[in-house]
């Protein structure tokens, strides 16, 4: 009988690279960047240890920076000076993620500026979307505002759209309205299964974005449900997204593997703010090594099925591997 060795394949480095089934390419990373309006909203986030909240001219020279590091996509988010119950500064010709698309692209127009499309930032009661008179999200209502952001956020130059609202049929309404204003080259990534989770609560301080009543849940996903993550991203399919995602990473990595094994477009994941703090915060402690633990979580979304990678971590890696 000859023994199967299955270490013989594991022996030094060159043989496992060698054999390696998987590998990270910087070139899948997206780094998500938050522009804010008023200068002195700038700063570090609290919960989110080496991610900041940037000025225009900053956010400007940290996307010159990613650049020659590799990392060649970035995912904007603002914070805008004003808020109200209609997100008006969301479709702002001249609002912060407006202006920050027209910045980039004028400094690296070769840099793939993708912009989350989301009223969530812009309304003073912290919702996706436009209330109705029970304090409910109107999802027409608020399909109206999403296709005036998409149509603002094109103008300024943006590759990619990436409605992150969940409400039902955006991604036809974007992509008519797009398509209707001559839009037909801007990409929709729709965040396709985004479940109502815990681990968006950094991305909330950074972005002020916390629902001042009630919370996600009657829009976003149920964290027990997966067949029906399939079918949100099949209808997403239908209505035209180019790029469909999954999000959270780490809790929901059965999505990512089940969605790839049933779609052919290509899949995002978004590691979340959560999961950064978290790594962040054992890091901090001297508890986990760092660099392995950054390195493994990142090659388990490559190994789930992922093409397209959405981190905070992007900057880092690409800074290590690059
Ligand atoms: C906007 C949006 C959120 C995130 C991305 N787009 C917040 C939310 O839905 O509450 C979360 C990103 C993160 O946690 O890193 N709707």
């Amino acid at each position: 009988m000859i023994a199967v060795r299955p270490r013989r394949l594991r022996r030094s480095q060159v043989m496992r690279e060698l054999v390696a089934e998987h590998r990270i390419g910087i070139e899948h990373l997206v780094q998500p960047l938050f522009v804010v309006e008023r200068d002195e909203d700038a700063g570090p986030i609290e919960s989110m240890p080496g991610i900041s909240r940037l000025t225009l001219d900053a956010t400007v020279a940290e996307a010159r920076e990613l650049f020659a590091l590799g990392i060649k996509s970035v995912l904007l988010f603002g914070i805008p000076a004003y808020k109200d119950a209609v997100a008006s500064s969301s479709y702002d010709l001249n609002g912060i993620v407006q202006r920050a698309i027209r910045a980039v692209k004028r400094e690296l127009p070769e840099m793939l500026v993708m912009a989350d499309l989301c009223g969530c930032e812009y309304t003073d009661h912290g919702h996706c979307g436009i209330l109705d008179s029970e304090g409910e999200v109107d999802n027409d209502a608020t399909l109206e505002l999403l296709c005036r952001i998409a149509l603002t956020y094109a103008d300024a130059g943006a590759d990619v759209v990436a409605p992150s609202d969940m409400m039902d049929g955006r991604v036809k309404a974007i992509r008519s309205s797009l398509d209707g204003h001559g839009r037909t080259s801007v990409a929709i990534m729709a965040y396709s299964a985004k479940y109502a989770s815990a681990f968006y609560g950094p991305f909330r301080d950074a972005a002020g974005s916390l629902p001042r009543q009630g919370d996600r849940r009657g829009y976003q996903m149920d964290a027990p449900n997966s067949r029906e993550a399939l079918r949100e991203i099949a209808l997403d399919i239908a209505q035209g997204a180019d790029i469909v995602m999954v999000k959270p990473g780490l809790p929901y990595l059965d999505v990512v593997r089940a969605a790839r094994d049933r779609f052919d477009v290509p899949i995002a994941v978004y590691n979340v703010s959560g999961e950064y703090a978290m790594l962040q915060a054992a890091i901090a402690n001297g508890w986990l090594d760092g660099d392995r633990a950054i390195d493994e979580i990142l090659t388990s979304f490559v190994r789930a099925g992922a093409d397209i990678v959405i981190t905070y971590f992007a900057k880092t890696y690409a800074r290590r591997h690059g």
